[in-house]
């Protein structure tokens, strides 16, 4: 495929996906832009490719910190700070986030993640990373008997996203804070046997991975997959966030799907926060609207969901909608009922069919659009097996656009 001057070509996906489904998802660059040399026609043209296609693969590449920032950067030329309030989450040593997060010195707004010891890299003397592994998080873990013979799960499904504060959501990344952009850049994917990704919610489901996969699922399927009750209540809905909430989720345990959190009553009481107000909790749309497409993505962090507000239906849609959710809108608080709904929303977008499952190599640079799709840490390595990744995200400048007016009247 030529767009103007890049050329590019679909993402190789894996046999588990429903071809038809992924026609627009992933795009692989195979010529035409310089990463760490670019003219604005060529990068508004790259722009372009990640808002229509959600995810883009660089292969091969040699990448600098500094070059990986500069292209982060680019899609949002007015932040700086990193998308997950990283100065704030480090300084909050109870966090889920503070563990993960490793600053090249020189260009703080990249962090080193990945697994093993690392030494003498980027002006870091020595970096003891870990590979999340969702024994730490999920009630119920994969017994190290199935861990042995291959079995794993997704650690979280997530945006990168900070979600609280007046941090936005990333444009592109690789974190959790709130940007639109992350960037992912594998320095060394240490290669090993594939593993088999169970969600062991009592569907039998399950999808085969390979080592250290990040998934990722595009948010329009999530949404366009739904019934239509569903769909109308994902276009009328706002989530509120709670308040710093990835220190008020560290005691909760995650479902075994990884998409959200088991109602355990464990979350960080309000007066064991750090200070918080309430005017800093953000309550963003279930649905984002794509800048350039104008398409819809369902984009929740379900782990960090506090409360859902529903709009009424519009005049018109009752006539047409005998199973209407919260017909005449509401505020639903109940924390339990709150995630059985979200649930209820995202869980057939993480399908096996609709995951798509990126295969690392060494000098892979994926560009995902933070603000249309979900993805996840999955899989587990030994403490031998080094793995070197560079991520950067920024937190945007802007808040996610929601659903116009004629786009619930479309779905509701
Ligand atoms: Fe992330």
């Amino acid at each position: 495929m030529v767009n103007s001057a890049i050329c590019t070509k679909p993402l190789p996906a894996p046999p588990s996906v429903d071809a038809k489904l992924f026609k627009s998802f992933g795009v692989e660059v195979v010529s035409g832009f310089d990463p760490t040399d670019f003219t604005p026609e060529q990068f508004i043209e790259l722009e372009r490719l990640l808002y229509e296609h959600d995810v883009v693969l660089f292969r091969g590449l040699d990448l600098a910190p500094e070059h990986q920032y500069k292209l982060t950067k680019a899609f949002d030329p007015t932040c700086e700070s990193y998308g997950h309030g990283n100065n704030q989450t480090t300084k909050q040593a109870k966090s889920v986030l503070h563990p993960d997060l490793k600053t090249i010195p020189s260009v703080p707004q990249v962090q080193l993640i990945g697994n093993g010891i690392v030494h003498d890299h980027w002006g870091l003397a020595e970096a003891k990373l870990k590979h999340p592994h969702h024994r730490t998080f999920h009630k119920d873990p994969v017994s190290e008997e199935d861990e042995a013979a291959g079995a794993t799960r997704f650690y979280r499904w997530h945006i990168d996203a900070a979600l609280y504060g007046d941090l936005a959501p990333p444009k592109v990344d690789e974190g959790e804070g709130g940007p639109g952009v992350t960037s992912l850049y594998a320095v060394a994917a240490p290669a090993g046997p594939p593993q088999v990704c169970r969600y062991d919610d009592g569907t039998g489901d399950e999808l085969a991975v390979p080592l250290g996969t990040t998934a990722f699922v595009s948010g329009t399927t999530m949404l366009d997959v739904l019934p239509p009750a569903l769909r109308s209540l994902a276009v009328r809905s706002s989530v509120r966030y709670a308040p710093h909430p990835y220190v008020w989720m560290a005691r909760a345990h995650a479902l075994p799907t990884g998409l959200g959190l088991e109602d355990e009553g464990l979350e960080v009481l309000p007066e064991e926060l750090p200070p918080w107000d309430p005017r800093d909790q953000q309550t963003l749309p279930v649905c984002w609207r794509n800048p350039v497409t104008g398409r819809l993505h369902l984009q929740v962090h379900p782990c960090a969901i506090q409360a859902l507000v529903v709009k009424p239906l519009p005049p018109g849609a009752a006539s047409r909608t005998t199973d209407a959710l919260y017909p005449n809108g509401g505020e639903v608080t109940d924390l339990a009922e709150v995630r059985r709904l979200v649930y209820a929303l995202q869980r057939p977008g993480i399908a096996p069919g609709l995951v798509y499952p990126h295969a690392w190599s060494d000098g892979d640079l994926v560009l995902f659009h933070n603000r249309g799709v979900l993805h996840s840490v999955v899989g587990a390595f030994r403490p031998d097996q080094v793995r070197k990744f560079h991520q950067c995200n920024l937190a945007a400048s802007d808040l996610p656009a929601g659903p116009t007016p004629e786009d619930i009247a479309t779905y509701a």
